[in-house]
């Protein structure tokens, strides 16, 4: 019976249907809670929410906005106690704040210091106790001595590895060019094997300003001496109208900023008072995550995509190896090689290292030393030739496999294809299985598979590959995170954007088979309300309780809502989930899935 509740696969649970509507859906015989959502108080002291007097001083001590990396260090070794660790990656003011709507990004006309001063107090990380009572359920625990929120307002993080301490590195408020305020656009991330969390920042150029623009209204560089790296990261994006009141976000005036930001940060979970440390080793660029394993010769591997159409996929392996000593093993990531993937035809892939003077990675190229590779690393892995790939997002690494989330790429011309990215205007995105050799994640070669090629494989032009237990619910598209649960089997979050119309189903969380006749099979197991993505699958080590993270609820493709048809609004937003109160707004939360009764999930 449980083999025909799983369709085949290891999943035992009766599988949801697909669709769209204003809430989230669960698999039948499990229950979704909500923990957090965006405002909900982080300290016993906070204020309560009210959309209608939010500033940054209370969002500074509540839970920020858009919830996507969510991680879980146990207090105590039945794991019923822990740290919840919170991205809080980007804002979105039309939503936020009444009166503001869908702004021209040209001035932003409606944005104020205020306003952007909360939304950077929305940004950044929530590190939160949380405990689970003898009903079952998690609360969290308002006066516990660990919670903190991190902000690109207020926390003060040293910078360390290559480009600690550069020329490049330098600014006004920070002659020493070793310690920066606050981490931007944290998507996902990681916690290391010694119980640290890692914050990767993802689309950090996006909150650079200039007020120099082109007769087309594109920034004009023409002025900046790192023109042509400011190009290649897409510095400045002007997002967000920061840069207005904080100079330090207006490369007019601050040009060295940027190179400050799009690193890994570490964040003791366990020291509130501790200072985050940005770690250039593992190199600048859109980091999406920074999942990592212990190696079997003892040191770390971290995994993480650069979140780019055609950028390319990264791996840090440390120099040291991890120890019983917590403090030292928090200083593994400040030394270590930094390679980047190519992946060959025949099926094997090689790790390209990205070391100063190896190549072409000399000062005759612009690299004069490791911090150059460490600052400019999209130029460098340029130099070696690394393979161009459909947006890598999150990477998960298991034994003796890592799973690599390619989440689409509709730019990809026919005649750019390569072996590992295979389809031109590739919309739905597909997911590659690299095979550890030996189970060594510091080898020089592994070879690879593509898993699956997602969308829908009723429609023959998508070209799509799935499992043959995969039914017309289990099929999806646009990859971002996934999880290898503590059975070690995979599970995927999908973020399609606002292309969902084209599969007419909402993001959600999918069950993907790995081994057997059923590998590349794959099971729908919870859906998001209109307009969000799901992020952070995190399973306990019991297996019993799974945190899910509902991004931007009522925000993507609102206007192909059927019987909606709009921008969502403050006001007017496609959904108010999770309150369905006339007088909130939709708000980004965290959920607790647990099997009603008890027991494993999914089992
Ligand atoms: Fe923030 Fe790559 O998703
Ligand atoms: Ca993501
Ligand atoms: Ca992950
Ligand atoms: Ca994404």
């Amino acid at each position: 019976a449980r083999a025909a509740a799983g369709g085949g696969t290891r999943f035992a649970f009766p599988e949801l249907a697909a669709g769209i509507d204003e809430t989230h859906h669960i698999a039948e015989g499990y229950d979704a809670r909500i923990l957090l959502r965006w405002g909900d108080p982080v300290f016993a002291d906070a204020p309560p929410f009210d959309p209608h007097r939010q500033s940054a001083e209370r969002q500074l001590a509540q839970f920020g906005y858009n919830n996507d990396y969510v991680g879980f260090v146990p207090l105590d070794p039945a794991g019923r106690r822990g740290l919840l660790c919170v991205n809080h990656e980007y804002t979105n003011e039309e939503v936020m704040f009444p009166g503001l709507g869908r702004q021209d990004r040209a001035d932003f006309a409606g944005t104020t210091k205020a306003i952007a001063e909360t939304e950077m107090a929305a940004h950044g990380g929530t590190v939160v106790e949380i405990a689970r009572g003898a009903d079952g359920h998690w609360a969290v625990e308002l006066a516990s001595r660990y919670n903190r929120r991190i902000t690109p307002l207020t926390t003060r993080m040293a910078i360390d590895g290559p480009a600690a301490g550069h020329d490049r590195m330098k600014t006004a408020a920070d002659a020493a060019g070793t310690e920066v305020i606050g981490t931007l656009n944290n998507c996902a991330g990681g916690i290391t094997p010694w119980g640290t969390y890692l914050m990767a920042e993802e689309n950090f150029h996006g909150y650079f300003w200039t007020d120099r623009l082109d007769a087309d209204g594109r920034p004009d560089l023409s002025a900046q001496p790192q023109a042509a790296a400011m190009k290649r990261y897409g510095v400045p994006g002007r997002w967000y109208a920061w840069g207005k009141w904080h100079e330090r976000f207006n490369i007019d005036i601050e040009p060295n900023e940027p190179n400050r930001f799009g690193y890994i940060v570490e964040v003791d979970p366990l020291d509130p008072e501790s200072r985050p440390v940005k770690h250039t080793a593992l190199g600048r660029f859109r980091h999406e995550g920074a999942e990592s394993i212990a190696n079997p010769d003892g040191r770390v591997v971290i995994y993480s995509g650069d979140d780019n159409r055609f950028d390319y996929l990264y791996r840090f392996v440390s120099a040291g190896t991890i120890g019983a000593d917590r403090a030292a093993n928090m200083a593994l990531l400040s030394e270590g090689t930094l390679s980047v993937a190519r992946f060959n035809d025949d099926g094997s892939m090689d790790w390209l290292p990205l070391v100063h003077g190896h190549g072409p990675l000399t000062a005759e190229n612009g690299f004069h030393s490791q911090a150059d590779i460490a600052i400019d690393t999209r130029l460098a892995a340029d130099l070696l030739g690394a393979t161009p790939m459909d947006r890598p997002e999150d990477v998960q690494p298991g034994e003796g496999h890592v799973y690599v989330m390619l989440t689409n790429n509709t730019r990809r011309r026919p005649g750019d294809e390569n072996a590992a990215n295979p389809r031109p205007e590739n919309r739905f995105g597909h997911i590659i299985e690299l095979a550890v050799p030996e189970g060594d994640h510091a080898a020089d070669r592994m070879t690879w598979e593509i898993i699956v090629k997602c969308g829908d494989p009723a429609i023959a032009e998508v070209g799509a590959q799935w499992g043959p237990a995969t039914s017309e619910n289990g099929w999806f598209g646009s990859p971002d995170n996934a999880a290898i649960d503590a059975m070690g089997r995979l599970w995927i979050s999908t973020d399609q954007g606002s292309s969902w119309p084209r599969t007419g189903r909402a993001d959600g969380l999918y069950a993907l088979e790995t081994g057997g006749e059923a590998r590349g099979s794959s099971r729908l197991f919870f859906r998001c309300p209109i307009g969000a993505e799901l992020c952070g699958p995190c399973f306990t080590a019991d297996q019993e309780t799974l945190f899910l993270a509902v991004q931007h609820p009522g925000t993507d493709g609102t206007t192909s809502y059927p019987g909606f048809e709009r921008a969502s609004t403050f006001e007017d937003p496609a959904t108010r989930w999770p309150d369905f109160d006339p007088a909130m707004p939709p708000r980004p939360s965290v959920l607790v899935v647990t099997k009603r009764g008890g027991g494993r999930i999914a089992v």
